[in-house]
């Protein structure tokens, strides 16, 4: 059972994302609806909020862990690898060499939540992959609320991209970095304003990528026989996500209580 945790339910694009990739298995979501967004916290209160998440998914069969989140693997991977003996698979790293493999230019921008973006962990990445690439990135704090508002195809929304996107104009970039779960449901909007000859990278398709070559490499990886069972649970189940969570499913989704 593959256990993913995020701030709400933006992570809820890595389990869609791992779901299309990895039919057969069986997942385990927690969303942390009640306390998100999480990239707004201090670094100390996210990992806290982590490793409980964390816990939860392993005391309910979880026998991996995906960080659905980048604010949370930013800064709590290290914490949750150290804690728990099982597989940790954090966001950042599959997509940071994504964007560098894909990038002609050498100029990649990110945008995602204050968290991610302070903790300078794309530009490390990056430039641990290529140093002579050059990384511009672009807090976004409002967009992880209107996502879990279900507010994805607002004007208000379009108005506020094109505010955050603007010191992207100048710089050249020809690759963006969703640095953000929540972001691939602003994708439309997001590819509108940065223009077709940039190449977003989504960090939810990543990670399922990764996981699945983790799987394939591992020797002993145990293949789940018999029933498939996903299971969604929200720490605070609201109209507004059930609607999200079905449009990033495409079909209706059961979420439970913890
Ligand atoms: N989906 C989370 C991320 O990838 C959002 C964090 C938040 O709640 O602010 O960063």
């Amino acid at each position: 059972m593959i256990g993913i945790f995020d701030s709400g339910i933006g992570g809820l694009t890595v389990a869609r994302a791992i779901e299309s990739l990895l039919p057969n298995r069986s997942l385990l979501y927690f969303g942390d609806t009640a306390r998100t967004p999480y990239g707004t916290k201090s670094a100390e209160v996210i990992i806290d909020y982590s490793l409980r998440n964390a816990e939860f998914l392993l005391e309910n069969g979880a026998k991996l862990i995906v960080i659905g989140c980048n604010s949370a693997s930013s800064v709590a991977t290290n914490s949750l690898r150290a804690e728990f003996d099982v597989p940790v698979l954090e966001v950042i790293g599959p997509a940071a060499a994504k964007a560098v493999a894909v990038s002609v230019s050498g100029r990649i921008g990110i945008i995602g939540t204050r968290a991610t973006i302070n903790s300078g962990i794309y530009e490390q990445s990056i430039g641990s992959l290529n140093p002579d690439y050059k990384v511009f990135s672009v807090p976004c704090p409002l967009l992880v609320p209107l996502v879990e508002e279900g507010w994805t195809t607002r004007q208000e929304t379009k108005m506020i991209i094109r505010r955050y996107l603007h010191p992207l104009k100048d710089k050249r970039i020809d690759t963006l970095i969703l640095g953000c779960t929540h972001y691939p449901m602003l994708k439309p909007l997001i590819q509108a304003r940065s223009g077709k000859r940039v190449t977003l990278i989504d960090s939810s398709v990543e990670v399922a990528y990764s996981l699945r070559d983790q799987l394939l490499s591992l020797p002993d990886s145990p293949e789940e026989k018999g029933i498939v069972e996903h299971r969604i649970y929200l720490s605070d189940i609201t109209e507004s996500a059930r609607v999200i969570a079905s449009t990033i499913f495409g079909r209706p989704v059961e979420l439970l209580s913890p």
